[in-house]
C-alpha cells in the first residue's frame, strides 16, 4: 500500500531543512579551497553573481516542479512531460552516486573531531597523518559506518519529526558556531592581509583563460553547494506547503548557503594566510586544505585546540544535514517506486550506501591501484556526478521548462498564493538562454582542456 505523502510542518522548518541540505561540506571544505585557488576576491565576486542569477533560477524551477507535482524526482519529470520522463531516473541516479562517498568524507570529519576532542590535535599536524588515515581500511570504514548510520537515524523518523526537527536545532547552532570561530580567527594578529586577499578582487595578471576557468569552477561549486540538479530540491519542494512563497524561500536558502560559505572562507583563508606568511603554495593546497593544512594552523594558535574542536563540530553538523537530504532523496524514490514503508526503504538505501561507500574507502586502501579514467574511485564518483550528470540534468531541465512546457508552468506555481513573481524576467532569460549556454560550456570544458 502506498504511504500518505509527508510534508514539512512550517515555513521555517522547510527553509532550515533546505538550507541544511545546501550548507554542507561544499561550503566549508570545498568553497574555501576553490576561493583560495582562484584568486580570492575574483572567485567570490563571480560566485555571488552566479548565485543570484543562475542558482536562483534553477532552485526556483526545482522547488516548483516538486511542489506542483507532489512527486519525487522520477514522477515529477514524467508528469511535466512524458518525453522528458527519462530525466527523472538520470537525476535520481546522482544522489545514489554521491551519498555513499559523501558519508565517507563525513566519516573523515568525525575522525578529526574525535582527534581534536581527545586532545590529540598535535598528531593531526604530521604531514602523513591524513594520508596515513585514509590509506587504511579499518578505521575509515568504522567512521564511515558511524556517519551513515547517524544519517539514516534522522531519515527514518520522517520529514517532520526527523529532518525538520533536527534542522531546527542544528542550523542555528551552526550559524552561531561559524560566526564565533570566524570572529576569533579574524582577530588574530596578521589576519587583515588574509581577509584582504580573500575579499578584494585583484585583477593584476588576470587573463581571459584564467577568468573562464574561474567561471567554470564557480559554476561547478554552485551545483554542489546549492544541492541542485540531483533531485534534492524537487523532493524537498514536494514536501513544501502550498501557502508558502517559493521565491522568498529560495532567496533565503541561497542567502544562508552563501553566508556560511563566505564565513567558512573567512575562517580558513586568513588563518592559512597567517600561518604560511601568505605563501601561494599553502593557499593552493586544494582538497587537502581542510584536512591537512588547517589542523596545523589550529595547532599553532593560542586556544587553537578548542577552536579546532568547535570547527570540526561545525563541519560534522553541516555534513550531517546535507547527507540527510541526499539519503532522503534516495528514500523518497524507493518509497514511491516500490510502494514501501519508510523504514524498509531506508534500510534498502543504507545497504546501497554501505556497499558503494566501502568501494570509495577501499579506493584509498586495498583498491588504491584501481583507477577509472585516471581517477581514484571516490574522485571518479565525484567527477561523473558533478562534471557530467549534473550539468546534463540542468541543461535538459532548462530546455524542458524554457521551450517545452514553457516558463509559465513554473511561474503559475510560484504565484499560486496570489503573490507576484518579482524576478520573472530574470528567471526567463536565465532558463531559456544563459543557463543552457553555461551548461554546454561546463560539459565541453574537459575536452577543451584536453586540447
Ligand atoms: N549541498 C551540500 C554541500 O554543499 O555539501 C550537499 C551536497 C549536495 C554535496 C550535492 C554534494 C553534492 F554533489
Amino acid at each position: 500500500m502506498e504511504e500518505k505523502r509527508e510534508g514539512f510542518g512550517s515555513r521555517i522548518g522547510f527553509i532550515l531543512a533546505a538550507a541544511g541540505s545546501a550548507v554542507g561540506l561544499g561550503n566549508i571544505w570545498r568553497f574555501p579551497y576553490l576561493a583560495a585557488k582562484y584568486g580570492g576576491g575574483i572567485f567570490l565576486l563571480t560566485y555571488l553573481i552566479l548565485v543570484v542569477s543562475f542558482g536562483f533560477s534553477l532552485m526556483v524551477t526545482e522547488i516548483s516542479l516538486g511542489r506542483k507535482t507532489g512527486k519525487s524526482v522520477i514522477g515529477a519529470y514524467k508528469q511535466a512531460d512524458k518525453r522528458f520522463g527519462f530525466l527523472g531516473p538520470v537525476a535520481a541516479l546522482v544522489p545514489f552516486i554521491i551519498t555513499p562517498y559523501y558519508c565517507v568524507i563525513g566519516g573523515w570529519v568525525i575522525k578529526y573531531l574525535v582527534t581534536f576532542a581527545s586532545g590529540q590535535a598535535q598528531s593531526a599536524t604530521d604531514d602523513g597523518y591524513f594520508g596515513g588515515f585514509i590509506s587504511q581500511f579499518g578505521e575509515p570504514s568504522v567512521y564511515f559506518i558511524i556517519f551513515a548510520v547517524l544519517t539514516a537515524a534522522v531519515v527514518i523518523f520522517g520529514v517532520e519529526k526527523g529532518i525538520e526537527n533536527v534542522s531546527k536545532i542544528l542550523m542555528p547552532v551552526l550559524v552561531v558556531l561559524s560566526i564565533g570561530i570566524a570572529v576569533y580567527t579574524m582577530t588574530l594578529p596578521g589576519a587583515g592581509a588574509g581577509v584582504k586577499y580573500y575579499i578584494l578582487p585583484d585583477f593584476k595578471g588576470f587573463t581571459v583563460i584564467k577568468f573562464m576557468k574561474t567561471i567554470v569552477a564557480a559554476m561547478g561549486q554552485l551545483f554542489y553547494s546549492m544541492s541542485l540538479a540531483m533531485g534534492i530540491m524537487v523532493t524537498y519542494g514536494s514536501y513544501m506547503r502550498k501557502q508558502d512563497s517559493i521565491e522568498k524561500s529560495t532567496r533565503q536558502i541561497s542567502f544562508f548557503d552563501t553566508l556560511i560559505a563566505i564565513i567558512a572562507g573567512l575562517i580558513i583563508v586568513p588563518s592559512v594566510f597567517i600561518f604560511s606568511g601568505g605563501d601561494e603554495a599553502a593557499l593552493n593546497a586544494g582538497p587537502g586544505l581542510m584536512f591537512v593544512t588547517l589542523p596545523k594552523v589550529f595547532d599553532s594558535m593560542r586556544g587553537g585546540h578548542i577552536a579546532g574542536c568547535a570547527f570540526f563540530v561545525l563541519v560534522a553538523f553541516a555534513a550531517l544535514t546535507s547527507s540527510v537530504s541526499l539519503l532522503e532523496t534516495m528514500v523518497s524514490i524507493i518509497t514511491e517506486k516500490f510502494g514501501l514503508k519508510r523504514a524498509g526503504s531506508t534500510a534498502i538505501c543504507l545497504v546501497i550506501v554501505f556497499v558503494m561507500g566501502m568501494l570509495s574507502v577501499m579506493g584509498y586502501s586495498n583498491l588504491s591501484e584501481v583507477t577509472i579514467f585516471g581517477y581514484q574511485i571516490l574522485d571518479f564518483f565525484d567527477f561523473i556526478s558533478n562534471n557530467i550528470m549534473m550539468p546534463i540534468v540542468a541543461l535538459l531541465t532548462c530546455i524542458l521548462i524554457g521551450y517545452i512546457v514553457k516558463p509559465k508552468y513554473i511561474e503559475d506555481e510560484t504565484t499560486l498564493n496570489g503573490e507576484k513573481f518579482r524576478s520573472k524576467g530574470l528567471y526567463e532569460i536565465m532558463t531559456k538562454f544563459v543557463c543552457p549556454v553555461f551548461m554546454i560550456i561546463i560539459l565541453l570544458t574537459p575536452f577543451i582542456a584536453e586540447i
